[in-house]
């Protein structure tokens, strides 16, 4: 059994973006970021926390405009429009979830797809599923790329998603079936979700549920990535798999924390320096 090491490569990842920044602002270009905050939940306030620094370290520039819980639609909206037309920023996301009175959709509508770093805009959601290039969302992305580190070529696998969101397995399964795999899906309505997850080479979870995965769910020698993060009462952090059972009938798993969490800043990282670089590359000196 291998373990998919994501914080070692999302440092290799943030090491080699610096790098590239550095060499940007030698043109005097200076990738920038802006992020929505809304409210007062405390896992986005530390997802939110974690992305700034990992701005300060790499050299991005990041504004992250905090707003209440009460805020009306209509101040967003002003806001995004405000960044939208703002030279400075490259890229911009709205940290989710959105309090009730908020329509999310038209939120996420309303951001300029050209900066649109975590690819949740319909504009970018579409241009996946249909095999183009595009803002891809940072946390299944970060998935195709810690795969590839481990020379894991899905083409021609059995893949077994668990979990439908947006955000997660709705572009897993894009990106894998771009990528060749044979793809099977799995939600909240599936009636017997261990005669999936056993058939499979490679099981994605992203449900959010600890111990969801049992050992029994998959198959020897399966490869098995773990985007969960679920805080336990006795304060562990752990994934949607049952982590110790399971990991020795794998041939390669990602821990919690360690694994996917880590590539989605990474990611982010990367997608902000994308935008950047479509943005304003035209000026970049040669
Ligand atoms: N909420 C949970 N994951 C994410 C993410 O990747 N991006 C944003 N904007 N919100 C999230």
């Amino acid at each position: 059994m291998k373990i998919l090491d994501g914080k070692a490569l999302s440092s290799k990842i943030r090491a080699q973006i610096k790098d590239e920044i550095d060499d940007l602002k030698k043109s005097n270009i200076t990738p920038g970021l802006a992020v929505i905050l809304v409210g007062d939940n405390p896992a986005s306030k530390t997802y939110v926390g974690m992305k700034e620094k990992a701005c300060e370290e790499t050299g991005v520039y990041s504004i992250v405009h905090k707003m209440p819980n009460s805020i009306s639609q209509e101040k967003i909206l002003e806001t995004i429009k405000m960044i939208n037309e703002n030279d400075n920023i490259d890229g911009v996301l709205v940290q989710l979830p959105l309090p009730k009175q908020i329509d999310t959709e038209k939120i996420l509508e309303s951001l300029n797809p050209d900066k649109d770093v975590d690819g949740f805009h319909p504009f970018n959601v579409g241009r996946l599923v249909a095999g183009l290039d595009s803002f891809v969302p940072c946390t299944p992305l970060g998935v195709m790329r810690l795969l590839e580190e481990y020379h894991i070529n899905v083409q021609g696998l059995d893949v077994c998603i668990v979990g439908a969101s947006n955000i997660v397995g709705k572009p897993m399964m894009n990106l894998m079936l771009n990528a060749g795999a044979t793809v099977d899906i799995c939600h909240i309505f599936t009636k017997n979700l261990k005669d999936h997850t056993s058939k499979a080479d490679i099981v994605v979870v992203g449900v959010g549920k600890a111990g969801l995965i049992t050992e029994d769910m998959v198959k020897e020698g399966a490869i098995v990535i773990d985007i969960g993060i679920n805080r336990l009462e006795n304060g562990k952090l752990v994934g949607d798999v049952d982590y110790d059972a399971t990991a020795p009938k794998c041939s390669y798993i990602t821990p919690v924390p360690g694994g996917v969490g880590p590539m989605t800043i990474a990611m982010l990282l990367r997608n902000t320096l994308k935008a950047a670089k479509k943005r304003k590359g035209s000026s970049i000196e040669s």
